[in-house]
């Protein structure tokens, strides 16, 4: 397998005045036509911005949500405006293409002065992009001179803009955001500062298997909230109630607590109601009443857990998926107590790493700042996947000898 190159690794003369198509994660959240998160259009910035400093003409494509075809209400236009205010302060000129293939999207790309920036709309209006079709992905390849990828959290998919496309390259390049999450995630699947804590909740056991089957043999000490933690309850025989179980998994999380018992810590109780709707809540103890569903992690769990996130000493913490059903405020305390413990561990110098949407919300919604993490993913599947081992087509492409 060849080396990846990355953009440092090109004199700034290389880039001036070629045209670069650079395959970004821009799948944000849109309310009303106004980006209401954008994590991810930030964390490319750094290698928009020093392309354009170096006088390239920048070609950003992206995909945005799962669209059934051309559908105005995943259109990429929005993000287009939000790039262009990000963008301002450096006065780089941002257009927008209402179509990633065709003539007068070629004719734009053409027009690309030094330094300007052409965002093209959503790649999966056709479904050409998620087929990896060859034809689609040589259109796009025609409009520009090198490939670069920098969009870790896509690079699990084999698509045509993160495959394909790259294929019809000699020269193709990780990004600068895919070059840190290689960087922080390989440290994490490959040898983790110990002591290492791993905090587990959310739904899904399913995705998380491969990651968990690399990692638990590494960790220290294994936190598990949330809704995985029903699944692991019932193993050990706990009545669980109505809780969210993954039956299919019983086998898997059977084996899991079998091999790994001295490090898996699960809630010892819970914040239960009978619908997520309801106001009304109890505190129980291990066992849930059967009438009853776990929305939340209790407080003597909530002791423990902060209790282990602070005394990890100087290692490494990863944290996937929420403690609860964070939603709604009541059931929040459970998240929001790991995602300050998780602030206060990095900022006493323990590498702190975070992966998943819906854990970055979380952290958000408990007030931490993505500045008090050493790491977070932009990826939720990709990072799973990265840190299993699994193949990565968006990366593997780039590997040329
Ligand atoms: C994500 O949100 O995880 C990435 O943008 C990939 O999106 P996808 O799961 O729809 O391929």
């Amino acid at each position: 397998m060849g080396q990846i190159k990355f953009i440092t690794d090109f004199d700034d003369n290389f880039y001036l005045n070629k045209k670069i198509f650079v395959r970004v994660d821009f799948n944000v959240k849109v309310q009303d036509n106004v980006v209401s998160e954008d994590y991810r259009i930030r964390s490319a910035i750094p290698t928009i911005e020093y392309l354009v400093k170096r006088g390239a003409k920048v070609i950003l494509g992206s995909h945005l949500d799962r669209p059934q075809g051309k559908d105005d209400r995943y259109s990429l236009r929005p993000v287009s405006l939000k790039l262009a205010e990000i963008l301002s302060s450096f006065n780089a000129k941002v257009c927008f293409s209402d179509d990633c293939i065709g003539t007068r999207t070629k004719k734009m790309v053409d027009s690309l002065k030094k330094g300007e920036v052409l965002l093209l709309e959503n790649l999966r209006f056709y479904p050409e992009e998620e087929k990896n079709d060859t034809s689609f992905s040589e259109t796009l390849s025609s409009f520009a001179d090198v490939y670069v990828n920098d969009a870790f959290s896509t690079s699990h998919r084999k698509h045509s803009s993160t495959y394909g496309v790259a294929r019809f390259f000699d020269i193709r390049i990780a990004g600068f955001n895919l070059a840190q999450e290689l960087q922080y995630l390989s440290l994490l699947r490959e040898k983790p500062t110990n002591p290492f804590t791993l905090v587990i909740g959310g739904v899904k056991i399913k995705d998380k298997i491969g990651a968990l089957d690399h990692l638990l043999p590494k960790a220290d000490k294994v936190l598990i909230g949330g809704a995985a933690s029903y699944t692991f309850l019932k193993a050990k025989g706990h009545s669980v109630g109505k809780s969210l179980i993954e039956e299919d998994y019983l086998p898997w999380v059977t084996k899991a607590l079998q091999a790994h018992s001295d490090k898996i810590i699960l809630p010892l109780d819970h914040k239960v109601a009978v619908s997520e709707k309801s106001d009304n809540y109890q505190i129980v103890q291990t066992d849930i009443p059967k009438d009853m569903r776990g929305y939340d992690i209790g407080d003597k769990t909530i002791q423990k857990f902060s209790y282990e996130i602070h005394n990890n000493g100087l290692g490494t913490i990863f944290w996937n998926g929420p403690m609860g059903y964070f939603e709604r405020e009541i059931f929040s305390n459970g998240t929001k107590s790991v995602a300050v413990s998780m602030a206060l561990a990095y900022w006493r110098g323990v590498k702190t790493l975070i992966g998943g949407g819906d854990t970055l919300e979380a952290m958000k919604v408990s007030g931490v700042s993505e500045k008090e993490v050493t790491h977070v993913s932009t990826g939720g599947g990709a990072s799973l996947r990265f840190l299993a081992g699994d193949e990565m087509p968006g990366i593997d492409v780039l590997k040329i000898n």
